[in-house]
């Protein structure tokens, strides 16, 4: 043991001693991420990561340093080449944002004063409150409606379930548990919903089967008609429908739900109305889309994902909850080590951690309120417009090109298409586009992803980028089609 007498004894931190160091290291590392964005239409999209790389990550535990300039060199070197590819403006797979500097720059603020959210009476808090305040502002919803950061729309769609399950469990769910509730629940959404609501519906106790997958249309929307059928039927057979789930732009297609019809509907029939806006929650910022989203005012809570189409570097996930009382009651606890006080640190009225499941929770409101002020949220709303025009731009390519078909209407921002020689059978077209889709990656020309619909594969471009150019799509479809023939042969 350290004697704390013994003249030699030093105060130990993690604080360097060479801060001055550091500092200038911090400046090289801005100026090296602000490199990175210089020129990047240029370079691949992603690059495989090398396999003779892969012993520098199967070390043990350093119980030694090498120093932050080593530790920050092996980034450099092994990471930083082979990451996502995210920021570059021909990423277009699954639904990515692109994130930002500003935005990354208030990670890192957020970081280094390393506030904890889950509650106490301290400004981070009331910037949290003041972006929640903000996206109810920008949603039509009351301004005084609960809400909560979260990691992504997987969590706040998992919110937004049990704040449904607890208003209509029937019994007191929480102390008790779902075998208890008078009837079983039952959820709605259409086929198209993403698969964290199944997830949700497992978590929950509810089990898979209580989400009922309603068929869309052609345009991939929820069909009201079936939906009102299917809810009839179970309530005829003693099952207590309470949930329907609202999508404002699927993940495959970007379709977004008829979200009046369906407000129409729960309000008829006392259901809770929840919406997926990961995707499309903000497409009001774009004037000429907002009329797509109309309804979506009505809900009782609603997941966005800032971290998506509004571009704040990951994670930026948010619930908001009409009734905030209803949000506060499905789950706060009151230990006492967590008793609020009437003054100091352990005051102020509100403790985050009482609207959701984590205690320990990092400044992520930041990141939001320095972007937001910084550029305004109409920017992002050109933007989101621009995206949407590219889309069709792509999607009118397409049927131009006779090798191309169009596999779905444009919804939102995500094209769906496959390359298609006539004569082709199924299964080698599939296997076409498959190769296609790899070898796109692999040449670093752009990331697209990929879906199946009504049993076939196609290449999905899900665009949701604020630095692609009208020119990148180009670019893509002439090497796709340039890559054909190779295959062919
Ligand atoms: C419509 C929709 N809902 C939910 C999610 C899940 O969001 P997250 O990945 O942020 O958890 C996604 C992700 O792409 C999505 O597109």
């Amino acid at each position: 043991m350290l004697d704390p007498a013994a003249p030699a004894a030093v105060h130990e931190t993690l604080d360097p001693a060479d801060l001055e160091g550091l500092r200038a290291l911090a400046h090289r590392m801005v100026d090296d991420a602000f490199g990175d964005l210089t020129g990047l239409a240029d370079r691949p999209v992603w690059r495989p990561f090398p396999e003779d790389l892969a012993p520098r990550f199967e070390t043990p535990a350093p119980r030694t340093g090498v120093g932050v300039e080593a530790a920050y060199e092996r980034y450099r070197t092994d990471v930083r080449p082979y990451l996502m590819g995210n920021d570059h403006p021909r990423f277009w797979g699954w639904y990515t944002g692109n994130g930002t500097m500003v935005g990354a720059l208030g990670a890192f603020l957020a970081a280094a004063a390393n506030p904890n959210l889950g509650g106490g009476n301290h400004a981070a808090v009331r910037v949290e409150q003041q972006v929640v305040r903000w996206c109810a502002e920008l949603l039509g919803f009351p301004l005084d409606a609960g809400g909560l950061m979260v990691g992504g729309a997987s969590m706040a769609n998992l919110v937004g379930w049990t704040v449904a399950r607890h208003v209509h469990a029937g019994v007191d769910v929480r102390a008790e548990d779902v075998a208890a509730m008078p009837e079983p629940l039952v959820a709605y959404a259409s086929e198209e919903v993403h698969s964290c609501h199944k997830r949700s519906a497992e978590l929950l106790g509810l089990g898979a089967h209580a989400l009922r997958l309603i068929p869309t249309d052609d345009a991939y929307r929820i069909d009201l008609a079936a939906l009102r059928r299917a809810i009839d039927e179970d309530r005829a057979a003693g099952r207590k429908p309470f949930l329907v789930v609202g999508n404002a732009g699927t993940i495959n297609t970007g379709a977004i739900d008829d979200l009046d019809g369906i407000a129409d509907l729960c309000a008829a029939d006392g259901l809770r109305f929840h919406v997926d806006g990961a995707i499309g929650a903000m497409i009001g910022l774009a004037p000429a889309l907002a009329p797509l989203m109309r309804g979506i005012e009505r809900a009782d809570s609603v997941a966005l994902d800032l971290h998506k189409w509004m571009h704040v570097p990951f994670e930026a996930g948010m619930v908001l909850v009409r009734d905030a009382d209803a949000q506060r009651e499905a789950f706060a606890t009151s230990p006492a080590y967590l008793a609020h006080a009437p003054r100091g640190l352990a005051g102020g009225a509100t403790w985050l951690t009482d609207f959701g499941l984590e205690l320990s929770r990092d400044f992520k409101a930041l990141k939001v309120r320095l972007s937001w002020l910084d550029r305004g949220v109409d920017a992002y709303g050109r933007m989101m417009q621009r995206n949407v025009d590219q889309a069709h731009h792509l999607a009118a390519r397409v049927e131009r090109e006779p090798l191309l078909e169009l596999m779905a209407p444009v919804g939102l921002d995500i094209v769906c298409f496959r390359v298609h020689p006539e004569g082709w059978s199924e299964e080698r077209l599939d296997a076409l586009n498959r190769e296609l889709l790899m070898r796109s990656h692999e040449s670093g020309v752009a990331v697209p992803s990929y879906t199946t619909l009504d049993g076939k594969y196609c290449l999905r471009v899900a665009i949701g980028n604020h630095r692609s150019t009208f020119a990148d799509f180009d670019l893509f479809v002439d090497a796709l089609l340039a890559m054909v023939p190779q295959i062919e042969a």
